[in-house]
């Protein structure tokens, strides 16, 4: 039953479903609350499936909802086979996913197979069996440098910030990536490699459509020793044989994956999030014998600039086509702040250095230089020229209403450890975009729960709320269910056309079918001449495509 509902809504050819799907992320913890405790859980997603019917997306990408100690906001994954107590239960689990599959929405869920939580079992039972021990053995422990090892092994530092080792009771050090209370496993172990084939069965049996793979690139390590310094490593290449990163041999990892996918009807899908150093590294995640998709996040990078983003777009179409995947598109994610708030800061002046551009923006740019209602209109015309291009769009809970990040967070009140820590994601750190949704303009937590939100929501957050924005047809809410509901006819073959525009600042594309979008990325209004006409849906009003703008000409009505 629910796969013939999918089918019908969906692609003709059910295995690629995922070629061009609009995909809603849901932060679990953060989205809504059935129970009260102020955090959000899986009973408050089945509340809201309507919601999500009738917002029309493909589907949903739940990020961590495993019992976790949320010392990286359930990235430290305590049992990957189970649900949060506090989140529910694997029957509420299943609940939801017959709840989504009948309204004709997919399931995906994330893997963390770098690291688990300290609290996994097989991390507290290498804590307890001491140095030299079999238990030792899944994760990466060293003894320290220095004459007594009180030094840690390396100098390496963790992406949160400190160094990346971490010393036990009896003196030996552990590596963490991350926070220190995600030790990184050890894929050289034949027994992490089964557990992670156990772990996509369960879920795969469960009804789950696809995986979101959480840094694909750092699995496998050559940590023979002696162990490099952080200035030999950087003198590196990434080649494929760097002793960290996205090394040939994790690829072995994913074709043993591609082997259990295959194994279901439709194949499981998965998509990469991998920071490599070019499309080239990044093709091999997405190819078909892997994982079949790797997040494209150049996008998230970019300045609102029609130059970026017409080189952006030709590159990755090309380098999809190339592979036989096809490209994501994403411009907010649960790690960055929000495109509402980034396209109001100034410029990034086209830095394409990704680290450096997440720094940037999760860092949330100055206040007294932003812009929120230029960064909203920005927000909207990017946003419309994304779900227009070929390819998966990645949409980010909360972005449909508008919101912003949120500024208004006392340091007590924070729990990402990037905050804590200080690094890559430095400044205000992740909580400004992860704050529990509005769904009511009043109430306790704005609807998200009937208690207080676990992170705390702001005033201006009433005038977004789900019901103020369902009730207004110009609301950010009511644009997305349009240009979604639109999409479907849209979506035909991965292909576009760029048509000229004599403007350096306006694009202006055709897919196959007809359909064309054009964007206005400069600060004059752009005249559409007879095709105003036929525009069907604008992120602004008005007869030519206004500054900060983009707009969607139906085909038939042309000419
Ligand atoms: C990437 C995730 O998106 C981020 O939220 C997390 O902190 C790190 N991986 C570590 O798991």
């Amino acid at each position: 039953m629910t796969d013939a509902l999918l089918t019908e809504t969906r692609d003709e050819t059910t295995a690629a479903w995922w070629r061009q799907a609009a995909v809603y992320q849901i932060y679990p913890r953060s989205f809504a609350d059935a129970n009260g405790d102020g955090l959000g859980d899986i009973p408050g997603i089945v509340s809201r499936a309507d919601y999500l019917r009738d917002l029309g997306i493909d589907a949903v990408w739940l990020s961590p909802f495993y019992p976790s100690a949320l010392a990286d906001g359930g990235y430290d994954v305590a049992d990957y086979r189970n649900v949060d107590p506090r989140l529910g239960t694997l029957e509420d689990f299943d609940e939801m996913v017959a709840a989504l599959h009948d309204r004709g929405i997919r399931v995906v869920v994330d893997i963390v197979p770098n690291h688990s939580s300290d609290l996994h079992e097989w991390f507290q039972e290498a804590l307890a069996a001491g140095r030299g021990s079999a238990a030792r053995e899944r994760y990466i422990f060293r003894e320290g440098s220095g004459p007594d090892g009180s030094e840690p092994p390396t100098d390496w530092t963790a992406a949160f910030g400190g160094s990346a080792w971490e010393r036990v009771d009896d003196g030996q050090w552990f590596l963490h990536s991350f926070a220190p209370e995600q030790p990184d496993l050890n894929w050289d172990h034949p027994e992490v490699r089964e557990d992670f084939l156990k772990t996509l069965r369960f879920w795969s049996d469960r009804g789950v459509d696809g995986f979101r793979i959480d840094v694909a690139h750092m699995l496998t390590k050559d940590l023979t020793e002696p162990l490099p310094s952080t200035a030999e490593l950087e003198l590196l290449p990434h080649d494929g044989n760097h002793p960290l990163h996205d090394r040939d041999d994790v690829h072995e990892v994913y074709a043993e994956w591609r082997r259990v996918f295959d194994e279901y009807d439709p194949p499981r899908t998965a998509v990469a999030e991998a920071w490599v150093s070019t499309p080239e590294r990044r093709a091999k995640y997405a190819s078909a014998e892997g994982l079949g998709q790797a997040f494209n996040f150049d996008l998230l990078v970019a300045d609102f600039d029609a130059t970026q983003f017409r080189t952006i777009i030709t590159d990755n179409l090309a380098q999809s086509q190339a592979t036989g995947s096809s490209t994501t598109w994403v411009l907010s994610n649960h790690d960055v702040t929000r495109h509402a708030t980034r396209y109001g800061l100034p410029q990034l002046g086209g830095r394409t250095g990704a680290k450096q551009g997440v720094e940037w923006v999760a860092a949330g740019g100055p206040e007294d230089q932003l812009d929120r209602e230029r960064g909203l209109r920005r927000a909207h015309a990017a946003t419309l020229l994304l779900l227009g291009l070929p390819g998966s769009t990645y949409l980010y809970q909360g972005e449909e209403l508008g919101l912003q990040e949120v500024a208004e967070i006392s340091a007590e009140q924070r729990q990402d450890p990037a905050f804590f820590r200080g690094a890559v994601f430095d400044g205000l750190g992740r909580d400004g975009c992860r704050v529990p949704l509005p769904w009511t303009a009043s109430g306790p937590s704005f609807g998200f729960g009937s208690g207080e939100a676990h992170l705390p929501q702001p005033d201006w957050f009433a005038e977004s709320a789900v019901d103020v924005e369902a009730a207004d047809p110009s609301s950010t809410l009511s644009l997305y269910r349009e240009a979604l509901r639109l999409r479907r006819e849209l979506q035909t073959d991965e292909t576009l056309e760029w048509i000229e525009t004599g403007r350096p600042d306006v694009l202006r594309f055709a897919r196959p079918n007809g359909w064309q979008i054009v964007t206005n990325f400069g600060t004059e209004p752009f005249d559409l001449g007879t095709d105003a006409a036929d525009v069907v849906l604008g992120s602004v009003s008005g007869g030519a495509v206004p500054a900060d703008s983009t707009v969607w000409i139906a085909p038939g009505l042309i000419g």
